[in-house]
């Protein structure tokens, strides 16, 4: 049989800044994901790259005295240094620069042109120049642009356009065809309502009286391709299409992993683009959220823009991958502070992995001289581990399928804590006391080394260095694909009898705290007290009256007729609601998607501008702004907040 396939992407990075903690995680999550496929016995592909073209680019070599193509150079490299340093094993990295993508780019646009897909027209528009694109009023944001907080210029130009408006229904029908295409449900959602909107054609062209950095339209010497048009072709270009062999091998098969910032990109342009040029649409879009640093988005002006390779230096490759895939719930946002981070290397893996596996060694090497003892058969059914063992995998394979790397891990954490209660049920030192024992707590010791057997082949995408670590000090061979397969974890019982083991070195020091509480771990901002008037008193059981729910934000519109009230859909656990909230000052719609608020459940259902409103969301106003509640973790909707 042949063997199935992947094809994993990530977005191709603007070469305007250096790597980031954001772009780290995207690529460290196609990386586990790739892992994982190659651990189900798949055939991947993994690429990354940068992207070279457009304003940005040319604004920041400006900044450096330098020239974009020099300026990208220089930033590229970083990007693909980075790569190694994280333990990310990509297949090829692809820059936009690169001739042969530039002459796929050039062959699209052709053969879109051909079928009649691009037409020539003059349009009056509101353009952002930090964004490089058109907007339509009901886009933005008290007339401002959505991400940079500035008006856009009203500008006329005669450009080239797309016809994306021809494909809308096509789309509609594809998304709802293709259960997969958009992960999770909230994107899909976010997507579809978008689509209830007529769809504008795309401008994808730029005079090149305003900017040169960009691929020459191939019917046109005069323009420039807009830099998405020339971007997203990179997942594409890579493979050789359109008569390479990795493009017939692995297009049919790919999932691009992006995060909600360019869904809009990657889940209308370029199905799009590719249904009008005739290729295969891809199989799906992976999308998460975005990580907060210290409450706040990452920004040059708050000083929290976190570098990935600062955070190893003090921590180590794996524990970030680790704290990274754990920490954050694929699809919804997260907060990344050094407490977290400690926290979870203290907890997670010192104490519960790193102490256990210690913990065993030292005990085998005490009682038996290192010796493996086997089990005896009379005892293997009374002290087995091995169902336990089978649920953690059924559990992390079904995770991980999904891209839900944090259930996946939590699936093999909960066996970790089944070991270590094990341990304290079976008292292996007491067991030692008694000779008579000595079988017993031969076969004890035996299936805690298989445990952990187990767990070291699967934290192997995610923590690749201490799953060889541990499979090194447990005296197993790895194979030369560096890696157990799935189907090799298993039957129980592999490791030999008679082998002999020695004490392994420690896999996580634990970090002190005091030592790990540098200024950096302060708050981003002191603010000053805000002292109002207090409300008459109440009693507890007044307030208990009150039911307040964690919510996660699923999707979210603005109601037009208002400049302030949007409308959420929210998941309260047990049901959804919509609840109207007058914060569309302070938020994009793409903004609150996937975030976790704070719900008032039980208020009485009310219409406000003729839209029903089934609870409130808690905000407090900071300086003419309201900002959401929320909580320091992300929790299940519809827990009880008091
Ligand atoms: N060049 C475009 C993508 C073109 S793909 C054909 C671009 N580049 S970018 O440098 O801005 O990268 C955006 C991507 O970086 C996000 O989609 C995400 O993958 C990653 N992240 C950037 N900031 C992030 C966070 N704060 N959190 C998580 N990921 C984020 O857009």
């Amino acid at each position: 049989m042949e063997k199935k396939r992947q094809f994993f992407t990530t977005p191709i990075y603007y070469v305007n800044a250096k790597p980031h903690l954001g772009h780290a995680y995207t690529s460290i999550a196609a990386d586990v994901a790739t892992r994982f496929k190659q651990m189900d016995n798949q055939e991947t592909y993994f690429l990354t790259g940068t992207d070279e073209h457009g304003d940005k680019i040319v604004q920041a070599a400006e900044k450096q005295n330098t020239s974009p193509k020099a300026y990208a150079d220089q930033i590229s490299q970083l990007f693909q240094d980075i790569l190694p340093l994280l333990q990310i094993k990509n297949d090829q990295f692809i820059r936009t620069t690169d001739p042969e993508h530039i002459q796929v780019v050039t062959a699209i646009l052709t053969k879109i042109h051909d079928s009649g897909d691009i037409y020539f027209a003059s349009y009056e528009g509101l353009y952002c120049f930090g964004c490089e694109r058109f907007y339509q009023e009901r886009e933005l944001v008290d007339g401002k642009c959505p991400d940079h907080g500035v008006a856009p210029e009203k500008i006329k130009e005669s450009n080239y356009f797309f016809k994306m408006s021809k494909y809308q229904e096509w789309l509609i029908d594809h998304i709802n065809t293709h259960e997969n295409f958009i992960q999770p449900d909230q994107y899909k959602n976010e997507i579809l309502s978008f689509l209830k909107e007529p769809l504008e054609d795309l401008c994808i062209s730029r005079p090149k009286t305003r900017l040169t950095w960009g691929i020459t339209l191939p019917f046109d010497p005069d323009y420039v391709t807009y830099v998405w048009f020339d971007a997203l072709v990179n997942y594409v270009s890579a493979l050789g299409y359109p008569d390479g062999d990795k493009f017939k091998r692995f297009w049919p098969t790919t999932r691009h992993f992006v995060a909600k910032d360019i869904i809009k990109p990657h889940g209308i342009y370029w199905p799009i683009m590719l249904k009008a040029a005739g290729i295969d649409i891809y199989e799906g879009l992976n999308v998460h959220g975005f990580w907060n640093v210290k409450g706040s988005k990452m920004s040059k002006s708050i000083g929290n823009v976190t570098d990935p390779i600062e955070v190893t230096k003090e921590f180590g490759v794996d524990p970030f991958r680790y704290f990274l895939m754990r920490e954050m719930v694929f699809g919804l946002d997260a907060n990344f502070t050094e407490d977290a981070i400690v926290a979870r290397i203290n907890a997670d893996l010192a104490n519960d992995l790193g102490n256990l596996f210690s913990r065993i060694l030292s005990m085998n090497t005490r009682y038996f001289k290192g010796e493996i003892m086997g089990q005896d058969p009379a005892l293997a059914a009374q002290f087995s581990l091995e169902a336990n063992a089978i649920t953690a995998i059924d559990g992390f394979k079904e995770a991980m399928e999904r891209c839900q790397f944090h259930k996946g891990l939590a699936s093999i954490w909960a066996f970790i804590s089944t070991m270590n209660k094990y341990i304290d049920t079976n008292e292996p030192w007491s067991l030692a006391k008694d000779p008579s024992k000595e079988s017993a707590l031969g076969t004890v010791l035996y299936n805690l080394i298989e445990g952990v057997r187990v767990v070291s082949c699967l934290i192997y995408p995610v923590m690749p260095a201490t799953s060889h670590k541990m499979q090194r000090a447990l005296g197993l061979e790895i194979p030369t694909k560096g890696f157990f397969a799935l189907d090799q974890i298993l039957p129980w019982a592999q490791i030999k009898k008679g082998a002999s083991l020695d004490k392994p070195e420690i896999l996580f020091p634990r970090i002190d705290i005091k030592k790990s509480a540098s200024p950096k771990n302060a708050p981003v901002k002191k603010a000053k007290a805000f002292k109002p008037a207090l409300k008459e008193e109440i009693s507890i059981e007044d307030f208990s009256k009150i039911d307040l729910r964690a919510a996660t934000i699923l999707s979210a519109e603005k109601i037009e007729t208002s400049n302030k009230l949007v409308k959420l859909v929210v998941d309260l656990g047990a049901q959804t609601r919509q609840v109207i909230a007058g914060i569309g000052k302070s938020y994009t719609p793409q903004e609150l998607v996937g975030k976790q608020v704070i719900v008032v459940a039980n208020l009485k259902e009310a219409q406000i501008m003729g839209e029903l409103s089934q609870g409130m969301v808690l905000a407090a106003s900071h300086k003419k702004e309201l900002i959401l509640s929320g909580f320091e973790k992300d929790l299940l909707p519809g827990n009880s907040v008091k």
